[in-house]
């Protein structure tokens, strides 16, 4: 029978020989990515950094693979550190993020000597100085900054608005503190700083607008305090195809942010800082799809037809969580006519537990198989076992052959750790 491929491989066969729900990730993908990463940014412009962030996907095959591409890494626990720290990533080029990181973490970080912590408010300016202090160590550091923009994406990825967890607002008040903490500290090296606008975006004018204000700041600062800003960190948030989107290449995104920059450090008479990017999503979204089963097919005459696989909510939430949108074919029957409009639900126990609404598809029936594309980023990241649901298997795929790089969980490690 003729299947769905993905990447080389025969998405059914992947599907009985590993069982489902199954992850599948291409190795390829994830390189072809890093290659264009060095073709847009790192090659074609001197003094650049990229950073993969790793909550969209952390595993420590996808580390490794990051390191042999010789991209750095951003992290924002002491999980992500911990698992970089297991797969060698070398400490130098792990950035560590969060709004509310713990004394544990940043001592874990600073104990492993990584490369910058990002401050994220006024106060942890002292914790992080105390904590380097106690390792005989100057800490690098940048400070994220809001730039009270609204990108245009969901409300809950967006991160730069005035009214967000994230980042030191841009109120005079706010960055004086700021600053007068950072020249009162004696353990950080102060770098620069960081914005990231918000996620799966599309266009490019949102971090356009940043940078102007980004550098207005950067010229204050170096007027009142002087200081000159050696790096600055722009973020990720670049779009990918989930179902009907058209993203453009990375270039769309790089190159009009370089021109700004430079525009803008000629403009200030400064000279143009270390560029880093921190793209997630963009990096493993489109490298993963997830593979489930067909259980139940239940007709509500009149109304709609449910097709429930055998996952959901539990290895992808983003549905559930903001109305995200996805892809789906029915891999053993994807070249039959779609005569059906079906809604594909997870087995969980919640009515939010929708991976699709409306998908067209062929006649479809229990035991035919289902591949959801784009689901590599914040899918297996964002796994929960709600329900008592075990993770799926997740399999690399390379040069058209498969390798488990995490098994299936068992019903025995569910109980893991209860006493
Ligand atoms: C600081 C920071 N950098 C990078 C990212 C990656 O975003 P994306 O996956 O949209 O590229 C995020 C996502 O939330 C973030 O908070």
């Amino acid at each position: 029978m003729d299947n769905f491929k993905f990447h080389g491989v025969d998405t059914v066969k992947m599907a009985k020989k590993y069982g489902t729900p199954l992850y599948l990730v291409s190795e390829d993908e994830i390189r072809s990515r890093c290659e264009e990463i060095k073709s847009s940014f790192l090659n074609k412009y001197e003094n650049t950094m990229a950073v993969y962030a790793s909550k969209a996907f952390l595993t420590v095959d996808m580390a490794k693979i990051i390191n042999s591409e010789g991209l750095g890494m951003d992290s924002v626990s002491g999980g992500e550190i911990f698992t970089a720290l297991k797969s060698g990533f070398p400490m130098e080029n792990l950035i560590f993020h969060g709004n509310n990181k713990l004394e544990e973490e940043i001592e874990l970080a600073i104990e492993n000597n990584i490369g910058r912590i990002v401050i994220d408010d006024v106060n942890e300016v002292k914790i992080i100085d105390e904590i380097a202090a106690n390792n005989k160590t100057i800490q690098k550091v940048l400070v994220r900054v809001s730039p009270g923009i609204e990108s245009d994406t969901h409300k809950y990825i967006q991160t730069a608005q005035v009214d967000s967890k994230f980042g030191v607002p841009l109120k005079d008040e706010v960055i004086d503190e700021l600053m007068e903490n950072l020249k009162g500290s004696k353990n950080l090296e102060f770098l620069g700083f960081h914005f990231h606008i918000g996620s799966q975006l599309l266009k490019n004018d949102t971090h356009l607008k940043a940078i102007d204000i980004i550098f207005k700041l950067m010229d204050d600062v170096k007027t009142k305090y002087g200081y000159e800003m050696k790096e600055l960190n722009v973020g990720g948030g670049f779009g990918i195809k989930y179902t009907d989107e058209e993203p453009e290449p990375l270039s769309y995104f790089i190159d009009p942010m370089m021109k700004a920059i430079e525009e803008n450090a000629k403009k200030y008479g400064m000279e143009r800082p270390k560029i880093i990017i921190e793209p997630g999503r963009w990096m493993i979204g489109e490298a993963g799809m997830t593979v489930y089963k067909i259980g139940t097919v239940k007709e509500i005459p009149g109304v709609r037809t449910y097709v429930s696989v055998d996952g959901g909510m539990t290895d992808n939430i983003r549905p559930s969580l903001y109305q995200a949108k996805y892809d789906a074919l029915v891999l053993n029957k994807y070249k039959e006519d779609k005569t059906e409009l079906v809604t594909i639900a997870g087995k969980c126990c919640e009515s939010g537990d929708i991976l699709i609404w409306d998908l067209e598809v062929p006649k479809v029936e229990r035991g035919d198989y289902l591949g959801v594309f784009s689901t590599g980023a914040y899918n297996y990241s964002m796994f929960s076992n709600y329900n008592k649901i075990t993770r799926p298997a997740l399999v690399m795929i390379k040069d058209g052959k498969d390798k488990v790089s995490i098994r299936r969980q068992t019903y025995k490690e569910l109980l893991k750790g209860q006493i």
